[in-house]
């Protein structure tokens, strides 16, 4: 098994291991960040979209209720549970301009230029080759076309991020981890330098503040 393909297990597993309680209302901010990311872009209607790391769908049904019946959206993601739910959850909003496809969102072998618009929310810090991985989403696009790449910023869920992670430490230190992928990422310079290092030149970062209510603590 090649380096890709094991990363690309473990990332399958992992995620489908959440799939169970991706879409439970503590956990809203998914389709939160995914709507707004797409508003941002400003996309038309009859657009064809590509959405990679397409999770469940955030993003993408955003996007399909923008572009509109003579518009598409290819969502691509590795997770086929999260995948599923995401064909789910179109489905019952009638949705059927959208195609979801299991995927590593790295090396897609689509065509160049065939996209009015390339999303990735939450995906881009997985990737092993970082501007490898932008070069490609940028490939994709046709000229004219609108790139949008969401990450998280510094201080995320803080402060119970790290009186979770204490308490994991303590009760299940097998389960601990020490740095979280989007953690060199978390600064616009630090994602306004990666989109240029790919030759993109009309870049525009923007930081957005938010909180998150929970009901209980439990919903952490
Ligand atoms: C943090 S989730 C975000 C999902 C979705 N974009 C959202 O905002 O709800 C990251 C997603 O990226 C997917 N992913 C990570 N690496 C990938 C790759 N190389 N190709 C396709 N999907 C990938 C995971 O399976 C997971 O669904």
């Amino acid at each position: 098994m090649t380096d890709q393909h094991a990363a690309a297990a473990r990332v399958a597993a992992a995620y489908n291991a959440a799939s169970d309680r991706y879409t439970a209302p503590p956990l809203s901010f998914w389709d939160r960040f995914g709507a707004e990311t797409v508003r941002r872009m400003g996309l038309r209607s009859g657009a064809h979209v590509l959405d990679l790391c397409c999770g469940a769908g955030a993003s993408a049904l955003a996007a399909a209720r923008v572009v509109g019946p003579s518009g598409q959206v290819l969502a691509l993601d590795l997770s086929p549970r999260l995948l599923e739910l995401a064909a789910r959850r179109a489905a019952y909003e009638g949705l059927d301009n959208i195609e979801f496809r299991c995927a590593d969102a790295t090396s897609t072998g689509l065509p160049s230029e065939s996209f009015d618009a390339v999303v990735c929310v939450f995906g881009v810090f997985f990737a092993a080759d970082r501007p490898g991985f932008v070069a490609e989403m940028w490939r994709q696009l046709a000229p004219g076309g609108a790139l949008a790449v969401t990450t998280w910023g510094p201080h995320l869920f803080e402060p119970g991020n790290s009186l979770f992670w204490q308490e994991v430490g303590r009760l299940r230190p097998d389960l601990d981890r020490a740095f979280n992928p989007w953690d060199d990422l978390v600064t616009p310079d630090a994602l306004g330098s990666l989109l240029r290092s790919v030759g993109i030149g009309d870049v525009v970062v923007t930081a957005e503040g938010g909180t998150h209510r929970l009901l209980t603590s439990d919903d952490f």
